[in-house]
């Protein structure tokens, strides 16, 4: 596939360029930008009010102590003002951009090997499923790392609530698909919709969650609401952002990453500090918001919990 662009995310940070001069850039295209609104449309802009979430009275969820740290929170404003959103841009600065999602209304739907496919708007499938709060780590394919406070429940929950058959192999998840909206997505040269897998025993894993709020609140946008994954034992690709598509399957889906550069990101992706990436070490991790780095843990510190997961696999690429 022709790469004309190739994403920030793929290059080691060293090589990106400095913080300062974006966010000076940025300061410089926000202030031009302000301007024009208060020159030509003003008032119209301090009318848009913001909606208040449906589920807010969800939150704060009762926290899942079962889940412990080892390390201390990432702060809010770190983690979100750091992100990576390919719909909307290929920076990190991604909020504002992203701010264009329209979450509601927001439907998802539950189809291939299932025992009747049939679709659900998400204040009901939230209000459905048991909400916890788990402190997770993340560690990202780039380097960097943070601990947050997700919200939401066990994807195990959603499997048994979608019904699939005992035939289905494979969990396929799909961000929504809305050039208009989402800008990223006139770059015709991404396969999208963003589109993501795991094996029904992943799925079923009690690590595998389903995220649908943070620091105790509704999910902001940028973090991909109203419903995305965490697969703390994975690098941060694999945890999909909002998502409207739960498909179940027999066969083994091609992932985003793994269309662009199947040489570099594969279909398991689980986080290994001994597998380098062909372009950089995956040894140790910058943990967000601070200038520290630290050793990278064999799944990310979740062995005990996935390792069986993959007993007997050992032909296949299960770190990258
Ligand atoms: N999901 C979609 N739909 N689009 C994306 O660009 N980026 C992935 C993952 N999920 C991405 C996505 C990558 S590369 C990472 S590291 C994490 O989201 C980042 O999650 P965060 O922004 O909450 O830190």
């Amino acid at each position: 596939m022709l790469i004309k662009n190739p994403p920030s995310w793929q290059i080691p940070e060293r090589e990106a360029t400095p913080e300062h001069v974006f966010l000076n850039r940025r300061h410089f295209l926000g202030a031009m930008a302000g301007g024009a609104t208060s020159l030509i449309g003003g008032s119209a802009f301090a009318a848009k009010k913001k909606t208040p979430d449906p589920t807010a009275d969800l939150y704060p969820a009762k926290r899942n102590e079962a889940f412990e740290l080892d390390r201390p929170l990432t702060k809010e404003s770190d983690a979100s003002s750091y992100n990576n959103f390919y719909e909307f841009g290929s920076h990190k600065r991604i909020a504002m951009e992203a701010r264009k999602l329209k979450i509601r209304p927001w439907t998802v739907s539950f189809e291939g090997m299932v025992e009747q496919e049939r679709q659900v708007d998400i204040d009901t499938l939230i209000r459905a499923m048991p909400l916890q709060e788990r402190l997770y780590r993340m560690r990202c394919v780039e380097a960097w790392s943070m601990a947050v406070p997700w919200s939401g429940f066990a994807l195990a929950e959603l499997v048994k609530y979608a019904r699939p058959l005992s035939s289905a192999k494979y969990l396929v998840m799909q961000t929504f698909l809305d050039p208009e909206m989402a800008p990223g997505q006139k770059q015709v040269w991404y396969p999208w919709p963003y589109t993501e897998g795991l094996t029904m025993a992943e799925a079923m894993n009690d690590l595998s969650f389903m995220v649908t709020g943070v620091y105790g609140k509704p999910l902001p946008k940028q973090y991909g609401a109203p419903l995305r994954l965490a697969v703390p034992w994975k690098y941060g690709f694999k945890s999909v952002k909002s998502i409207v598509r739960f498909k179940f399957t027999d066969k083994r889906p091609v992932t985003y990453w793994e269309q662009i550069l199947p040489s570099e990101y594969g279909f398991w992706a689980n986080v290994n500090p001994e597998v380098d990436h062909p372009r950089w070490s995956q040894a140790s991790e910058r943990v967000l918001g601070t200038s520290k780095r630290v050793p990278t843990l064999m799944y990310n510190g979740y062995g005990a919990q996935v390792a069986d997961l993959y007993k007997g696999m050992q032909g296949e690429k299960l770190f990258m």
